[in-house]
Order: structure tokens, then sequence, then C-alpha cells
């Protein structure tokens, strides 16, 4: 089964051509992020636009480096993500799968990000906790297996990266912020501020529009030199991978799992992937991440999630997208 993966739900435009024998044969990504900085966060129409104009470049360029050889099926994210992005993928890899007379089936975008770390020579085996953390959401499943998702916290306001993307802005740092916090807080100094840490102690939920609320009132007081922007940023940084830590740990123990999966545009963060490889492996688990370019929204993770969900798959052409889409409700495999 050889798979052309489609990804469209937010900025960026990923393509990727996966084969079950060879493994991952290309990918390309077209990143919209400075035609959203200045507005400090995502436009959904210019996205949508940006994707009709990449896609198809994209897709002749990845299949041209690939060199001959048949394509047995396509696979788009569906959702959840922004409307009209969806449904330029949707409506991209339909038409063609029409046309070269193949399936096209839609994936659940949080799939495949917690399937991302399949893609490595070494992966994890099922079960596994995995925390998502991306722009969009702050999760934490039980996964016994593909499809097999049981949900077991999620973040109660914005998700961790959201709360990235708006301290940055705060700070006058553009989009997307995590990055950019990253490395303004690499030359931070511990200790001059202490922001909260929301829920820490309760449950496994998370909530960090306080977090954010807090940030504002330490910018508003007034940050005198570039040293106090720096400092603010590793304290906000340092809360918000203090609590996915802790929640991370205690969906462990909760669910009674030793490996845990990281994904999502977040797991990028050095900070944290330091903070939760000392933690997991203090208790004598594993923690699996994908490499740094499938961290962020990619096309090779929907092929791969396609791989496993062509099989079988009917052969339809109607398509919607689903903007919402609880990944809970995903059927599982046989
Ligand atoms: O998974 P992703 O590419 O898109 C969504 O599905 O949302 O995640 C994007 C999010 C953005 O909020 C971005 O600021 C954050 O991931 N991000 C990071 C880092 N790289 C990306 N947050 C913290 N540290 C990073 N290195
Ligand atoms: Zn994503």
């Amino acid at each position: 089964m050889r798979v052309l993966g489609i990804e469209t739900s937010c900025d960026d435009t990923g393509v990727a051509l996966y084969d079950e024998d060879i493994g991952l044969i290309g990918h390309r990504l077209a990143s919209q992020g400075p035609l959203h900085a200045e507005y400090g966060g995502v436009v959904p129409e210019l996205a949508s636009r940006d994707h009709v104009r990449a896609l198809l470049p994209l897709v002749s360029d990845l299949l041209l480096a690939a060199g001959p050889g048949r394509v047995d099926g396509i696979a788009y994210t569906q959702g959840p993500g922004l409307a009209g992005a969806l449904l330029v993928g949707a409506a991209f890899a339909h038409g063609l799968a029409y046309a070269w007379g193949i399936p096209a089936i839609g994936i659940h975008h949080l799939e495949g990000h917690l399937l991302a770390p399949m893609l490595d020579p070494d992966p994890p085996s099922f079960p596994f906790v995995a925390l998502l953390v991306s722009g969009g959401h702050t999760l934490l499943m039980d996964v016994e297996a593909v499809g097999c998702y049981r949900k077991l916290g999620e973040s109660l306001d914005d998700a961790a990266g959201e709360a990235f993307d708006k301290t940055a802005q705060l700070l006058g740092l553009g989009y997307p912020g995590g990055p950019a916090i990253e490395r303004l807080a690499a030359t931070g100094r511990p200790g001059r501020y202490r922001f909260t840490r929301p829920l820490l102690e309760r449950g496994l939920d998370f909530s960090f529009s306080g977090l954010k609320t807090q940030v504002l009132m330490a910018v508003r007081a007034g940050l005198a030199e570039p040293q106090a922007h720096a400092d603010l940023a590793q304290a906000f940084q340092e809360a918000v991978v203090d609590v996915l830590t802790h929640k991370a740990m205690r969906a462990l123990l909760t669910a009674g799992r030793s490996r845990l999966v990281v994904a999502g545009g977040v797991s990028a963060n050095t900070a944290l992937r330091a903070a939760l490889n000392t933690a997991v492996t203090k208790e004598g688990g594993s923690v699996h991440y994908p490499r740094l370019e499938f961290c962020t929204d990619n096309g090779a993770m929907i092929a791969y999630a396609g791989a496993w969900r062509l099989r079988g798959a009917p052969h339809t052409l109607g398509f919607t997208a689903r903007p919402r889409w609880p990944l809970e409700d995903l059927y599982s495999l046989p």
C-alpha cells in the first residue's frame, strides 16, 4: 500500500508519500507562518487561499522526486481544524482520487499526530499514554491500539500551544509563538517571575488561560529591559512544562502504563522534552517523540495513518470536513 497524504487543517500545507514496505518515500511542507505573522494568529480565509496555491506544486514536486510508481490511495485531514482549510484538502484529495480511480479517506488530525512517532526506525509499541500538545488541543489519551482511544484529560480552556502563541504576541514576538518563546526563554534567568500552576494537584485536566492573564499583568506592570522579557518567557515556559510533566506522570500512573508518547507542535520544545525525559525515566518508563519536523503539522503523519485506515475502506465520492471531531469517535481497526 502506497499512500499520498495531504494535510491542510490549519496553516501548513503538508504532503507526503508513504509506502508500507519501504517507509516514508518523501514529504514536502509549505508553511504559512509569515502570511499570518502580522495578525498574531492564523487568519482562516488567508489560510484556505494559500492551501489552494500550494497544494498542486507540492504534490507534483513530491511525485516527480519519487519517480514512477503507483499510488494506491489518498489520505487527507478531514478534521478537526479550520473548515475552509479542511475543505481545500478534502476537495483536492477527492478530485485526484477520482481521476486516478483510487480510494480517498479522511483522517483525524490528532490520530495523525499521535501516530507520528511510529514513523521512527524504533517506534513505541502499544499500549501507551499519549500527551497531545498542539495549537488547538491539549489532551491526554490512553491508547490501546490504532483507533482505541480513551480520553484521560484535556484543557478546559486554552491549548498549551495557544498559550505559547498568546504570550509571544504579548511580548511582540509574532506567530507562531512557541519556537520564539523557547529561544527567548533560553536566555532567561529563573526566579524573577513566578506564575501559578493551575489544577496542578487535581485530576488530569488542564487550564492555561489564567497563565495568559498573569503574563498580561506582568507586561502591563512594565518590562523595563530586554532581560525582563527573557526572564518572563523563562517563567512562563517553566510553568507550562511543569504542569504538562506533572499531568503526564499522573496519567501514566492512572492508566497503569509505562510508555509515554508526546506529539503535536509543543512536543518540539526542548525544555519540555528534558523535563519529561527526566521524570519518566526516573519511574522506569520510556518516552517517545516524533522526529522534530513531524512534531508540527505535516503530511507524513496523515499518509501513515492513511495506510492503516485505507485497508478495506469503502471507495466513496462524498466528503465532508469535520471542524469539530472528538478523537474517541474513531472506530477501532480489526
Ligand atoms: O501541531 P501543530 O503544528 O498545529 C496544530 O495542530 O495546532 O502545533 C502548532 C503549535 C503552535 O501553537 C506553536 O506555537 C507550537 O505548536 N509550537 C511550540 C514549539 N514549536 C511549535 N511550542 C513550544 N515550543 C516549540 N518549540
Ligand atoms: Zn496539528
